[in-house]
């Protein structure tokens, strides 16, 4: 999506260890108007599978989520917390993930009264980097007995292993921004590249 690409070249900056700091646009500050546009952005490829929820994790993968729920005519979004409180209830899915970013394992649960049997869910996130949150995710479409129908990511870095793994397993995956290398300053595209 040459429109996030344009953002993240004009406002990312590269951080050591291959990260991508987007914080002005996309975790932190949001840029509302962006947002909204990846949300059209996945609601028309994901449109035809006629999801039914739409699953995240907190906290950056909401907005996305929302835009994209709204997009598809205001489905409920679901995302799964990081956090256990005593108000939470005992019918919980859960699963832990390993963040290779923040270098922790992380248990995420979600209720699974909001994900009925037999739903077709959408998972959309802001990064796939090794794929941890997906796998997360897709754990816990298996737990509640729902489909999966498709991944909507906003940035994909192309050089973890997240998005081979998925696309290897032939589930339907768009990634509106896949960074190849991320160098010195110097950002490679799929199919474009940029100084950021
Ligand atoms: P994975 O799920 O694909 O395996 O990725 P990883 O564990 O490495 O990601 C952990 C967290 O770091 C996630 O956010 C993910 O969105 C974020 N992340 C991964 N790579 C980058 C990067 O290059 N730049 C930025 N800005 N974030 C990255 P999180 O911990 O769940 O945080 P948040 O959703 O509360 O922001």
């Amino acid at each position: 999506m040459d429109a996030l690409k344009k953002v993240i070249v004009s406002k990312g900056s590269s951080l050591n260890g291959g990260i991508i700091k987007v914080d002005s646009f996309l975790n932190h500050r949001l840029d509302s108007g962006l947002i909204f546009q990846m949300g059209e952005a996945f609601a028309a490829r994901f449109l035809q599978e006629q999801p039914d929820i739409i699953l995240t994790v907190e906290a950056s993968g909401i907005a996305l989520a929302l835009a994209t729920a709204h997009a598809l005519g205001d489905i409920p979004v679901v995302y799964a917390k990081k956090s256990h409180a005593s108000n939470q209830n005992s019918d919980m899915a859960k699963e832990t993930i390993y963040s290779f970013t923040h270098q922790q394992e992380c248990v995420i649960r979600v209720d699974l009264h909001y994900i009925p049997k037999g739903s077709k869910v959408l998972i959309i996130d802001d990064f796939l980097a090794n794929g941890e949150a997906v796998r997360g995710l897709m754990g816990i479409i298996k737990q509640a007995n729902a489909k999966l129908v498709g991944i909507g990511i906003a940035i994909e870095k192309g050089f973890q292993q997240g998005g081979k793994m998925l696309r290897a397993q032939g589930l339907p995956l768009l990634s509106l921004a896949v960074i190849d290398e991320l160098k010195d300053g110097h950002i490679r595209f799929r199919d474009t590249e940029g100084e950021i």
